[in-house]
Parts: C-alpha cells; structure tokens; sequence
C-alpha cells in the first residue's frame, strides 16, 4: 500500500534558491571561483537541520541506546527508534523491524551476503549480478563463491549501458539462489527495471537484493511495490552523515537467517553453552550503532518529504536532460551509457585526453566531479576505457551551475585537445 509520502505530487513548485540556502557549506568559492558541486553520486552535501540534529544529539542526548534506565540513554533510544521508523516510511517498509542500521551500502550488501548465504547456498549454487554493478555489488559475492564453492554469474549490459532482459532471463536456473543488481548504475546512471528484474527473479525461486546507494536520492523507493526481499542503501547519499546506512529486509527472511556479527544488544540471554539472539532488527545490530548518525538520516529523510522530494526529483530530471543535451553539444565527447532510462548520473570521455587532466582543470574552475572507474572497473572494461569523468547531479543544482559546467569542460578540452 502507498503511503502518503510515496503520494506526493511532482508538479508543485520546487524553488531551488531556498534549498540552496539549507546547505553552508555551498557557498563555498574553490580556486577563487563560487563552488559547483557536481559530485554528488560519490556523496551529497548536508542541510543545516542535519548539522544541528547531530550537534544536538551530542549537547543534549548522547547516551549508550537500549542500555541505560537513565534519562538521557532513554532520550538517545527514542530518538533512534524514530530515525528507524521515519526510514520505515520512506521506503514504505511494512514494520520498524524490517529496517536494519549499517555502517552504509557496502556494510549492508556484506550482512545479507553473509547471512543469506549461510541459509541458502551449498557448492555449485549459483548467484547472478548485471555487469553494471559498483564493486560493493561484487566484491562481497565473490568472496561468498570462494567461501562456499558456489558461482557468479554475470548478465551483461548493452552499449547504452542497459541490463540485457533476455540474457538475464537466459542465467536464470534451479541453481540460482540470489539475485543482486543496482537501481541505478553509479557509473552510468542507468535506471534498471527492478520490478521486473525481481519478478524475473522470484519466478526462478531466487532471493532478490537490491543495492539502492544511488537511487534513493533520485527516486521514490517503495520497497513493497519492488516486492524486493532486501535493499541497501547509504545515508550520505541523501543528505545524511557517513557511516550509516540501511539494509530493508522481508520480516520472514530476517527471522529465518542468522546473524553475520556477534556482540552485545544483538542477544536476548548469552550463556557459554548456547546464545539465544534478539528479536529483528536489533539481532543484526551487534555493538553500539552509529546513534548520531542514525538520527541524523531520520532528520535528512523529514527534510526531502518536507521539501516535497517528488517534486524536487521533477526538478533535478529536467536539469538533468538540460544538461545532457548541452553536454552533447560538444566536439569529441562521448557519452558512456545512453540509456533511455536514466538519472543524475553524466559520465563521459573526450578523445585524447585522459579523464583525470580535465576533472583538475574543472576544479581549478570551482567545478568538482569525479574522474576514474568510480568503483566500477567491469564498466570501464565493457566500455574498453580507463576511465570517465562522471558529474552527477543533486536537487540543488542549478542551471547556472549547469552553464559554468559546459564552459569549463570547453576550456578544459581548449587547454589539452
Ligand atoms: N559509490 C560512490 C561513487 O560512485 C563512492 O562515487
């Protein structure tokens, strides 16, 4: 069912200029010229009320949580469970309990690697990802095959950077026990068909992951309309701190796997000769938590529904087609992945020059993107390329920011061509 969130309308008025003056730290000027930052696929600035909630948190709530009879580990408690439920409704989770607190995407994609694979993987099993994947969606499951003598298999991707349906549906056996594939590609910004990939999927009796990092930002998630059995994601992407992050998994499948770490709070009764574990979620939450960080993704998450983040989208997809068509404008440059569907996310390469001299020519215009294989290299291999320079987008971009953008990357290509 929808919530009334996933039910905002995209057409009301987005006024960038008062988001803008949510976030500080954009008014910064780097090498004498007004910052663009356009390199928020690696990570997102922070609204001032995200700042604050974590200041706050330590003036005046910081405890140990689920621990103390005391006030203040009852405040710190309290308020954490709020971030969990406020995370609950941003992606429309059925329950509290199926949101896990994790250190971020990598963090989460390695609980449910570790902990799905010891329930349901025996040697020659197989596990099937796309060939877009970060290295977070990869690394992780080739460490499981080793472990456990099972396969990787790889659904490759068209020119345009898009899952190729039928050869996905061709790797799909009895032997596949999970599926795992991005929302949106971090190096192509690709927007994968993840209903019908997990439909597909569940049709071949596998468990479906999801790696949301990039898409959380640019989409609304409704796990349920997914009807994916987990999904990853990072809070830093989205206006929160570092080192929190979030695992959504199906209520039947958390209560059926084992934990992946051991410690404290994740136990209802440890005795030497047999630990009963707690109840979900807290049984994959070994140790103290990211507390601060946690509330502070409660706050980034009220601060997007309060904006209205479907219309903050609307806004971020009509600069993004803006600027890719001013980007396509220019001489020798080539886009890496064109698909139809597509988000935030503009990589591309210029004949002759190497995607490192013009990303510190565009920072000595105030511009900052990433260059490189973005943690993606069999993306880069597909392509037969070393690297992109990868600008990607976020709701408070302009279009003037956009212009200033295309001038630097012209007189960057102007100085090395
Ligand atoms: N995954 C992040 C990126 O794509 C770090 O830049």
């Amino acid at each position: 069912m929808m919530n009334e969130y996933h039910a905002q309308a995209p057409q009301t008025v987005f006024d960038v200029e008062q988001v803008r003056k949510d976030f500080p730290i954009l008014k910064e000027s780097i090498n004498g010229h007004p910052l663009v930052y356009l390199d928020n696929a690696a990570t997102t600035h922070k609204p001032q009320v995200v700042i604050d909630t974590i200041a706050e948190f330590y003036q005046s709530q910081n405890a140990n949580i689920h621990r103390g009879v005391h006030t203040l580990s009852q405040r710190g408690t309290d308020a954490y469970e709020a971030a969990r439920a406020k995370v609950q409704n941003f992606i429309n989770a059925d329950s509290p309990s199926e949101v896990i607190f994790t250190r971020g995407t990598t963090d989460s994609i390695n609980l449910a690697a570790n902990s799905l694979a010891r329930y349901l993987l025996s040697k020659g099993d197989e596990i099937l990802i796309s060939e877009s994947e970060h290295h977070s969606n990869i690394v992780p499951w080739q460490m499981i095959c080793e472990q456990y003598g099972s396969n990787l298999v790889v659904a490759p991707i068209n020119d345009d950077g898009e899952i190729i349906i039928p050869e996905f549906e061709n790797r799909l056996s009895p032997k596949t026990k999970i599926v795992s594939f991005g929302h949106i590609s971090n190096a192509l910004g690709t927007i994968n068909p993840v209903q019908k990939l997990t439909s597909l999927a569940h049709e071949a009796q596998a468990t479906v992951l999801i790696d949301g990092a990039q898409a959380v930002a640019h989409a609304l998630v409704d796990v349920q309309n997914i009807d994916c059995d987990f999904y990853a994601f990072s809070g830093h992407k989205i206006f929160a701190p570092t080192g929190v992050g979030v695992l959504f998994g199906k209520r039947e499948l958390l209560e059926a796997i084992s934990p992946y770490q051991g410690g404290g709070d994740m136990i209802k009764e440890v005795r030497f000769d047999k630990t009963e574990y707690n109840d979900i979620p807290y049984k994959f939450e070994a140790g103290t938590p990211n507390i601060a960080g946690a509330i502070g993704l409660g706050t980034a998450l009220d601060y997007v529904i309060d904006l209205n983040f479907a219309a903050a989208i609307s806004y971020e997809d009509d600069l993004f087609n803006y600027a890719i068509a001013r980007l396509c404008e220019i001489d020798s440059l080539r886009m890496i992945g064109t698909a139809i569907e597509k988000a935030a996310v503009l990589s591309f390469t210029i004949d002759n020059v190497h995607p490192q001299d013009i990303g510190l020519l565009l920072d000595s215009q105030g511009v900052a993107v990433r260059t490189g294989h973005h943690c993606a290299m069999p993306v880069m291999q597909r392509y037969g390329i070393s690297g992109t320079v990868r600008a990607s987008l976020s709701i408070y971009n302009t279009k003037a920011e956009i212009d200033s953008f295309i001038r630097a990357v012209i007189k960057a290509k102007d100085m090395l061509v």
